[in-house]
């Protein structure tokens, strides 16, 4: 408490009143001005008294008269506010005298408690104040992290350090039932069973709770209710929160702490909240992606069943271009999820031939110049399936220009070069390999050798030769895995 604030004041009433004032702690020692000379001990006696008792008292010596009243710091006596007679000889003082110094000091020492309460509330007011500058700047960079469709675990974790820095806790932990791999423990010091004690934490949580109704759980002191005492020696504070979305609950997002000169604020429940409330969109949004995925999945196994069922000679085509298409990839030292979208291309290059009558696809001689037409709309065909399918959006160049030829000339559109999509590039070469290696229609499969001088041969007017050569390097895997056909 700021008491050289009130030096000028109280020497200025001194002037006036013909009193001298001092202020001391509850056990008498002196915080603002000593008093007369040879009073230390009578008035550190008062001031003991006044600071027991809570209440005016005075005190007569000879030659001096003090009195005093106790200073309240919130509710607590925070000293004493004590005036004397100034050594002025006048050792008694009349009833009516008492009393008006009695209001005088009172009248002073709740001015002094005011000026104190206010202070307090004002540094209180600037830390909760710093504590949510930082609270926004957390939840800066945080949010842009967790709106990402892509969630994982590694980035739950982070967001869990992240909190446990930003928000001066002892340990953050996020838990969610049936799914281990997304529960994560971060401390800021060490201590033995923890991970046992945060399950037994949120065991505790009673159901009957009124705050789980706003999804959260808030424990000041580990002391107030026995459950939570008896799991650690120690008192301890508890916050958690629901993660949760639209009804659907996922788990939880908890910190605790063994701090207790704190307490839980309203600004970190708040925070707490909103970052659960993303967490909780993000899993969301992540569970309906693996959903949407694995229909596509389906759609697409489905898709190329059906034109295998059509066309009768390149039935495994599909499969046997993705083999190669991977292989060329690996050659290359493709990373995986570019590796992704070529295996869909090439799984589905064929696809829009769904679109195609039977009679064309299965045709045993030359086609003329409309059923050539017709076949060559395939890949745009294929393109415009998959379209509304938004995980395969990566692949659907590859799809549509696997027929283009790198001297140019090919279609649907003519490119030329690497102006051609570099996955349509890869297709082609390995759909050539396996077109001339199967029986078709109108010929019988060629020999793997022949086949590829075939390849070789077209480098640079069909194929892009870069990849033949690629192609060339993981040929002996080709063989050896198809075996002598
Ligand atoms: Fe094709």
């Amino acid at each position: 408490m700021d008491y050289g604030y009130f030096r000028q004041f109280l020497d200025g009433l001194e002037g006036v009143s013909g009193y001298r004032f001092m202020i001391a702690d509850p056990d008498g020692f002196p915080l603002l001005s000593e008093g007369p000379a040879g009073c230390l001990e009578r008035i550190t006696e008062l001031a003991v008294q006044i600071a027991r008792e809570n209440a005016f008292r005075s005190v007569s010596s000879p030659g001096s008269f003090f009195a005093g009243v106790p200073l309240m710091h919130g509710s607590d006596v925070a000293g004493s506010l004590i005036a004397c007679s100034n050594g002025n000889g006048q050792a008694e003082i009349g009833k009516q005298q008492v009393f008006k110094l009695e209001k005088l000091l009172v009248s002073v020492s709740s001015m002094m408690e005011e000026k104190w309460a206010t202070q307090r509330e004002t540094e209180q007011m600037s830390q909760e104040l710093a504590q949510l500058v930082e609270h926004i700047y957390l939840y800066s960079r945080i949010a842009p992290q967790i709106k990402t469709l892509s969630f994982s675990g590694g980035m739950l974790k982070e967001l869990i350090g992240e909190l446990l820095s930003t928000m001066r806790m002892e340990f953050v932990f996020s838990l969610f039932p049936g799914r281990p791999e997304l529960d994560f423990m971060v401390g800021s010091r060490k201590m033995e069973g923890l991970p046992r004690f945060i399950q037994k934490l949120f065991a505790c949580i009673p159901p009957d709770s009124p705050s789980l109704a706003e999804n959260y759980f808030v424990l000041n002191d580990s002391r107030s209710v026995p459950a939570f005492a008896a799991l650690h020696p120690d008192p301890f504070r508890f916050l958690a929160v629901r993660i949760q979305d639209k009804g659907k609950y996922y788990g939880w997002l908890g910190m605790a702490s063994f701090n207790m000169r704190e307490t839980f604020r309203r600004s970190e429940l708040r925070l707490l909240i909103s970052i659960s409330e993303q967490v909780a969109g993000v899993v969301t949004n992540a569970e309906l992606y693996g959903e949407l995925e694995r229909f596509v999945i389906n759609v697409v196994e489905s898709l190329v069943a059906a034109i295998e069922a059509k066309d009768i000679y390149t039935r495994g085509h599909s499969e046997r271009v993705n083999r190669y298409c991977l292989m060329i990839a690996d050659e290359m030292g493709m990373e995986a999820p570019e590796r992704s979208v070529l295996h869909w291309a090439a799984i589905l290059h064929d696809v829009g031939k769904i679109g195609i009558p039977e009679n064309i696809l299965n045709k045993p001689g030359r086609l003329d110049d409309e059923e050539f037409r017709i076949i060559k709309s395939h890949p745009e065909k294929g393109f415009n399936i998959l379209k509304p399918l938004a995980p395969l959006a990566k692949s659907l160049e590859g799809i549509l220009h696997h027929h283009e030829r790198f001297g140019g000339g090919g279609y649907p559109r003519g490119l030329k070069g690497e102006d051609i999509p570099f996955h349509a590039r890869i297709i082609a070469v390995a759909d050539t390999f396996d077109a001339v290696n199967s029986d078709r229609a109108y010929r019988s499969a060629k020999h793997p050798r022949e086949a590829l001088r075939i390849v070789e041969e077209s480098a640079g007017t069909q194929l892009d030769p870069d990849i033949v050569r690629v192609f060339m390097k993981a040929f002996p895997s080709i063989i050896s895995e198809d075996g002598e056909k």
